[in-house]
């Protein structure tokens, strides 16, 4: 099972005319996967600062795009969600607790909010030299990537400590690690090798070596010996019913 069907589990769609909203929706991998499950919800939202829904999404009558910045009040009356997820957008937040405030706001008494994040700094590729590996990592990691405006590689471990500053009760916590064999260009392993080997930029002599560790990443995929995994921590917060 991947990364979207897992979040879809654990927003627990246990009855028929929930309302969700995807905050930080982009692609709608998460949405798609929702809306797939055994009792779909009635009504996504499908949140973003950028319009990235592919379109079997976005011509999903059940799905309500919005664009909105999600460093301002959410775009939802107070109470009026069911469920939320929040997957792998906390890191790019000005302030994560104030998001985890909103979220509380809009949802009913009673509603989940699924809080997911990708812990960068555990990203494990298999590749022929570890040593460049963890210097490319530990680069990746604290390299703010040109399309954002902040990044933290290791939100993932500290959704704990943001969720034991809200109003939220814990339900559980999960971790996983999200595992990908191919490197195909586009694929979500090459995505990440190519966020690594921009992190290098400003240095032309590492940036070499990560152009060489790149083609290793993919002789190694064409040889069947490729994998890339990182840890995905997810946790399952309610609103107290009263
Ligand atoms: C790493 S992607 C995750 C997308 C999706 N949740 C997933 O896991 O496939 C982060 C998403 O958060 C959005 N995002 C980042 N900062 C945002 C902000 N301040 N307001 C709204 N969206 C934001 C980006 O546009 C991007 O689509």
């Amino acid at each position: 099972m991947g990364r979207h069907e897992r979040i879809a589990e654990l927003v627990h769609l246990d009855r028929p005319g929930l309302e969700v909203a995807d905050l930080g929706a982009g692609q709608g991998r998460t949405v798609r996967a929702m809306l797939h499950a055994a009792t779909p919800p009635a009504r996504v939202h499908a949140v973003d600062a950028a319009s990235g829904l592919d379109d079997e999404v976005l011509h999903d009558a059940r799905v309500r795009s919005l664009l909105a910045d999600l460093d301002e009040p959410l775009p939802f009356a107070d109470a009026s969600l069911d469920r939320a997820v929040s997957l792998n957008v906390a890191e790019h937040l000005a302030d994560p607790t104030r998001h985890l405030a909103e979220c509380y706001r809009v949802l009913r008494p009673g509603g989940l909010l699924v809080l997911a994040h990708s812990d960068w700094d555990t990203a494990l590729f298999a590749s022929p030299d570890d040593a460049l590996t963890r210097l490319l990592v530990d680069r990746f990691v604290s390299t703010v990537p040109r399309h954002a405006e902040r990044a933290d590689g290791f939100m993932g471990r500290k959704l704990l400590g943001l969720a034991t500053r809200s109003e939220f009760e814990l339900v559980s916590a999960d971790t996983w690690a999200d595992c990908h064999r191919r490197f195909d260009q586009g694929s979500v392993s090459w995505k990440i090798a190519m966020g690594v080997l921009a992190a290098t930029k400003d240095d032309p002599e590492l940036s070499a070596r990560a152009t060489t560790w790149v083609e290793g990443l993919g002789q190694l995929a064409a040889e069947g010996k490729f994998l890339f995994a990182v840890t995905d921590v997810a946790l399952v917060l309610r609103r107290p019913a009263s």
